[in-house]
């Protein structure tokens, strides 16, 4: 095996003690790694005015791999009150660093996925004919696009006149807008285009081929959002229709996805959406399977090589400063497998998947999410596993 160097950017909070657990995982696993360390986080917003230093783009820029733990973000104003005096007069906008690292490689591909564990005491249950119940199980892998839409950042509140000029030409902002004031009116974009959309469909798409998924479903709003959403529907159809006959092309709303997933969550193979919508589906599946100590992802941008790994849970700060770190690592470590998936490390993978779902299924060690306690210093008193000791046991596996 060649020996790789990962970009560790551990972030704020919890980031730093999931990153730190799953290494330990990954070098016990047999993974031959050097880390070095990206700074990136709260700590460097308050401190140089950047909380994605160029040193850190620099860092992935040459390594091309990253595992990055969570990032603390706070509005606008609160996050200016909390910079250095000297910088505050510099006129610095605080902007978060993980939507930065998306949009300065392209990494435009999101992929979620979401799978039951079997014995986690977190899964989804539900009532079935009769008294029965059932434990549905999930599979889902959902693509989500990363760079576009409502998280591109064309927004503006009492937007300047040449834009506000060019909206009222639209006959419908006219007539529902035009008659508020100018400085009353908010607008946040979304934007698709379409060269973003074809490779999110591919991907998705490929990703069932690859994977014997029978379908992908479309999870937009076409009857509504007829410009973007329609045209990502448009661009489904003719991609199916061309390359992939052999999947099933399905197409729902978010809404009642929304709804669908609690109903028949197992009927579900790949989903794609765009960024808002694919945001919003991925952490509904992921409560169907253990919510935010199981969910994992990855971001890449298959042209330049460049993926960053991360749980999709943030920095949890109410529980940063424990002694004794309760939070679930599962979440990191399954964004790790991905990243060995990406490097092609595949054997690595499932090996740490096995040994991931072994734990769980043996039902030994649980964190507090598992025992449904409610976070707090003593549930490891109270017989939850610490961070520490699932990861322990997820290395005496191997
Ligand atoms: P959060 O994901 O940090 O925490 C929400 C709650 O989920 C926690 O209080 C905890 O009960 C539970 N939780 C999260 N991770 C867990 C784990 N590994 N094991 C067990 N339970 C877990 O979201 P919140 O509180 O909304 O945001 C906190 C900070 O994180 C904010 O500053 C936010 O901006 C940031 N954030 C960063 C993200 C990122 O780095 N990609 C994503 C989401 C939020
Ligand atoms: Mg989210």
């Amino acid at each position: 095996m060649e020996k790789r160097t990962i970009v560790a950017m551990p972030g704020d909070g919890i980031g730093k003690v999931v990153l730190d657990e799953t290494i330990r995982v990954l070098d016990a696993a047999g993974f031959k790694a050097d880390y070095v360390e990206g700074d990136i986080g709260w700590e460097f917003w308050c401190n140089e005015g950047n909380p994605l230093p160029e040193r850190t783009l620099k860092l992935i820029e040459k390594h091309k791999v990253g595992l990055f733990g969570a990032i603390t973000s706070k509005p606008k104003d609160a996050a200016f009150e909390e910079l250095k005096p000297e910088l505050q007069a510099k006129g610095l906008v605080y902007a978060s660093p993980i939507v930065g690292l998306r949009q300065h490689f392209g990494l435009d591909i999101c992929l979620r996925p979401c799978h039951t564990y079997k014995g986690n005491p977190l899964n989804f249950i539900r009532r079935g004919v009769g008294e029965t119940i059932d434990e549905p199980e999930v599979d889902v892998a959902i693509f989500r696009q990363n760079t576009e839409g409502l998280y591109g950042g064309v927004e503006w509140s009492d937007p300047p006149a040449d834009v506000y000029d060019a909206l009222m030409t639209h006959p419908k902002f006219e007539k529902n807008f035009g008659h508020h004031p100018k400085s009353e009116i908010s607008v946040s974009t979304r934007i698709f285009t379409k060269k973003h959309t074809e490779r999110i469909l591919r991907a998705a798409f490929e990703h069932a081929k690859k994977y014997g998924y029978k379908s992908v479903t479309l999870c937009e709003k076409p009857n509504v959002i007829r410009e973007t959403s329609g045209m990502m529907f448009k661009m489904a159809k003719e991609i199916q229709k061309a390359d992939y006959p052999n999947i099933e092309l399905w197409n729902t709303n978010i809404d009642a996805q929304m709804m669908w997933l609690t109903k028949n969550p197992e009927n579900y193979g790949v989903i794609v959406a765009g960024n808002m919508f694919g945001d919003i589906v991925s952490d509904g599946f992921a409560g169907l399977i253990g919510g935010l100590g199981f969910a994992c992802s990855a971001q890449f941008n298959p042209d330049l090589g460049i993926g960053v790994f991360e749980p999709t849970h943030g920095s949890a700060p109410k529980y940063a400063d424990y002694d004794v770190s309760i939070v679930n690592p599962i979440a990191m470590v399954e964004s790790a497998c991905m990243m060995l998936d990406f490097i092609e490390e595949n054997d690595l993978a499932v090996k740490i998947r096995k040994a991931v779902s072994d734990v769980v299924s043996e039902g030994k060690v649980r964190t507090y999410d598992m025992m449904k306690m409610s976070g707090r210093a003593d549930v490891v008193e109270r017989g939850a596993a610490s961070t520490k000791e699932m990861a322990d046991a997820i290395i005496a596996k191997f």
